[in-house]
């Protein structure tokens, strides 16, 4: 078999939101590593998005990066403009950007934690996706990644409105690879398991506090958490060429969390 030894992503354009820190950043360095022009987007954290700039300059990657809040469609819209005005195309798009609630009672819970929590999570995805699609299905070719989580296919890894806002974006998943495929734009989700990033930094400090890191991703059935540098690489996977077959999906990438029904006493 002949090894084409081009980066993966050679000659595409990918445009990356959430990349200020955590899987968006880990994304954008892999994606810079196997040759793709970038477009970097986040909300607050500037800092951030200079510092992932910096790493993907260090990739000899290209990228610009623009202050973006994924919540609000004129913003969405201008960062697609701009990445088309920057490199006349996009290839890829990588709906990464998202945020947690704190897990609290069902009494507790108020209709503005739940519209902010869909705002980012799902219409964010909603409004990226809806202002790249004419462009790829006028070119016939695109590929979309949305950021679901094994918390949208189970219940017990967080918040109810930040599970739901999961199982939202696995659905909705579906639903644009089925409106897109017509047009050889491929949309697929990543469903990441416990994974160390800026996001569930309060859970690691806890358990490090508690001397109780081995417990952390312990009942993964690879007994361990996962860093943001594996989820990358299977939006690597779903965003490149070598998954042109395979739309509508939502991987898990938890460490086989979501494979077992992980009952107590069951495991060696
Ligand atoms: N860390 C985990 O264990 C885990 C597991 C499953 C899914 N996820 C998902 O992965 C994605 C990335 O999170 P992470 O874990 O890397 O955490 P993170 O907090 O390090 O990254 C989240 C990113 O989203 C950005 N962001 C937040 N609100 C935004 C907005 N309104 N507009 C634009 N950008 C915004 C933040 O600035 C940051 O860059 C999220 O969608 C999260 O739900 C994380």
């Amino acid at each position: 078999m002949k090894v084409d030894r081009k980066g993966r992503l050679e000659g595409k354009v990918a445009v990356i939101t959430g990349a200020a820190s955590g899987i968006g950043r880990a994304t954008a360095v892999v994606f810079a590593r196997e040759g793709a022009k970038l477009a970097l987007a986040t909300d607050k954290n500037i800092d951030g998005l200079k510092e992932t700039l910096k790493l993907v300059e260090q990739e000899g990657g290209e990228a610009f990066i623009k202050k973006t809040s994924v919540a609000v469609e004129e913003e969405v819209k201008e960062l697609i403009d701009l990445a088309l005005k920057t490199y006349s195309k996009i290839d890829i798009l990588c709906n990464i950007a998202g945020v947690t609630a704190q897990v609290s009672t069902l009494e507790e819970q108020s209709p503005e934690e739940w519209k902010r929590i869909y705002e980012i999570n799902v219409l964010g995805a909603v409004y990226g996706t809806k202002h790249v699609a004419k462009h790829m299905q006028e070119r016939r070719s695109g590929a979309i990644v949305n950021m679901a989580s094994v918390a949208g296919i189970r219940s017990g890894a967080g918040a109810n409105s930040y599970s739901a806002s999961k199982a939202a974006i696995i659905n909705f998943t579906q639903t644009a690879a089925c409106d897109l495929g017509g047009f050889n734009v491929r949309v697929n989700a990543v469903c990441p398991g416990l994974i160390e990033t800026g996001m569930t930094k309060p859970v690691f400090d806890y358990a490090r506090k508690a001397g109780k890191e081995e417990k952390l991703g312990s009942r993964c059935e690879l007994r361990r958490y996962g860093l943001p540098e594996e989820v990358a690489y299977a939006i690597l996977f779903l965003a490149s060429d070598e998954a042109s077959y395979i739309t509508g999906q939502a991987l898990p990438v938890d460490g086989g969390n979501t494979a077992s029904l992980n009952l107590p006493g069951m495991k060696v």
